[in-house]
């Protein structure tokens, strides 16, 4: 029996695919889409963008084709005009086969084109949405800032009006696509008395005279997707780039990391089924003691668990998506789908290391990037820590006495 089992390659698309009982038509069709570009355009190239750093872009002009890049946006300003469970689906779907393109995607969707979508004009909308539609630009989010990322109220980043011109100053910190992108989401305070009632959102074209990048950060895992600091300095945009009304900001933002959790839980979805698909597959292949290690049940109880968490956080992360497309509300349903989620892929993507045993600590097979990729998503978009205050803070106010 060879060592190697075929480097890197797990059987493709072999698995039965959870289900509802009614998961619509036209969303079985997406996943299968997005399943079958995992399987073939981003599995195999995975490992190399992730050792090279390097950001897909011919994978990402794919999906712009295919719709996948804006999918909630309406047909009429270019976009697939679908749901966001059929989002979620495609993010994982997606991120099974490469986690950094599975970011890309969420980001470009649900940081930069949700809030354009939610809040911009109809002027902004056709000038920041439909314009970018032939799928060679990507958006990103600018909240963070170096001295404060969870507790993002105290942004220091300003804006001040000047004549018909807003001047913006200031650092935002680890910024997802922003080496690629096209236009950026940037949250600045206009009134630093009132706290987080005085941040506002603005929408910036990039490249931009006065706002310059950072080193792009050298990352665990999601290596393939670019983050950098963006620096603001004395950078002009005219009045009518401010998105909403002034002091708006931080509404805007926390309701666009209500709908984006989802999308990350749907890319720990991904990064964790593929780390069971890679243990279950090599569980059959290796013998050890004679037999398969799939025969012992210490390795069975391991995928039973893996198995478990996967599907527990996968049905949480349907119903937050399922409760926002349905206009319910759902942020403490989205809280605990992106952390049920994020857990569940470090658990299993841990465990099929130890599955994999000495191949899992090696890059011929994927497992070792699975479990660099799990990591992020138990921190951005808010961390587990922060998960756990927004749902507490739920179920004290559902409690109240
Ligand atoms: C690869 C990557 C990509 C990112 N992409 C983006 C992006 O596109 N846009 C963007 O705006 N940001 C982005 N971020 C930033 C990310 O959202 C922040 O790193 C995250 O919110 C945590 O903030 P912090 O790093 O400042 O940690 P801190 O806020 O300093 O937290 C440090 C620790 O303290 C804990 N903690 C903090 N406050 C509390 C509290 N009240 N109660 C309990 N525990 C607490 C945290 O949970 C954490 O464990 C990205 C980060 C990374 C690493
Ligand atoms: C990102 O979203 C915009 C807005 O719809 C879309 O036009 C663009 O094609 C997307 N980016 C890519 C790379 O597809
Ligand atoms: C927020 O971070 C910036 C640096 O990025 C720092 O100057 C500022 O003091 C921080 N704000 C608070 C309230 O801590
Ligand atoms: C922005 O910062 C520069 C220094 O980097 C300073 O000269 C300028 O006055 C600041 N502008 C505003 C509007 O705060």
């Amino acid at each position: 029996m060879p060592l190697v089992i075929l480097c890197g390659a797990v059987r493709p698309g072999t698995r039965r695919l959870s289900q509802l009982a009614d998961l619509p038509e036209v969303h079985q069709m997406l996943r299968q889409t997005c399943r079958d570009f995992a399987d073939r355009e981003l599995a195999p190239i995975a490992g190399r963008l992730d050792k090279e750093h390097r950001f897909p872009a011919e994978q990402v002009r794919g999906l712009g084709k295919l719709g996948v890049m804006a999918v909630e946006v309406p047909e009429s300003l270019g976009g697939a005009g679908l749901d966001y469970l059929a989002y979620s689906l495609a993010v994982e779907e997606l991120s099974r086969g490469c986690a950094s393109t599975g970011v890309i995607v969420s980001v470009n969707n649900s940081l930069y084109l949700g809030p354009v979508l939610k809040f911009g004009s109809e002027e902004q909308k056709k000038e920041w949405i439909t314009p970018f539609t032939t799928g060679e630009k990507v958006g990103c989010f600018a909240l963070s800032e170096p001295g404060n990322g969870s507790d993002a109220g105290a942004a220091s980043t300003t804006a001040r009006l000047a004549g018909d011109e807003w001047v913006l100053n200031g650092t935002k910190a680890w910024i997802t696509n922003c080496c690629d992108a096209s236009a950026t989401v940037v949250f600045a305070t206009t009134d630093k008395n009132l706290k987080h009632k005085g941040i506002s959102a603005f929408l910036i074209p990039m490249p931009h005279p006065g706002l310059s990048l950072g080193k792009k950060e050298d990352k665990l895992g999601i290596r393939a997707s670019s983050t950098a600091n963006i620096i603001l300095e004395d950078c002009r945009i005219p009045r009518a780039y401010l998105l909403g009304e002034p002091g708006m900001g931080f509404k805007i933002a926390m309701q666009t990391l209500d709908s984006g959790r989802i999308g990350i839980a749907a890319q720990a979805l991904g990064i964790g089924q593929a780390a069971l698909d890679c243990a279950a597959d090599y569980a059959q292949k290796r013998v050890a003691f004679g037999a398969p290690i799939a025969k012992m049940q210490a390795i069975q109880f391991k995928l039973a668990d893996m198995a478990l968490a996967l599907e527990s956080a996968r049905l949480l992360t349907w119903r937050a998506a399922i409760l926002r497309d349905a206009k319910k509300p759902f942020s403490k349903e989205a809280a605990m789908a992106k952390l049920a989620a994020s857990e569940a892929a470090t658990f299993i993507s841990h465990q099929a290391i130890q599955v994999l045993g000495g191949m899992g600590y090696v890059t011929d097979m994927p497992a070792e990037r699975h479990y660099r990729d799990a990591r992020i998503t138990e921190i951005y978009e808010g961390t587990s820590e922060i998960q756990r205050l927004v749902i507490a803070n739920h179920v004290l106010k559902e409690y109240q006495v």
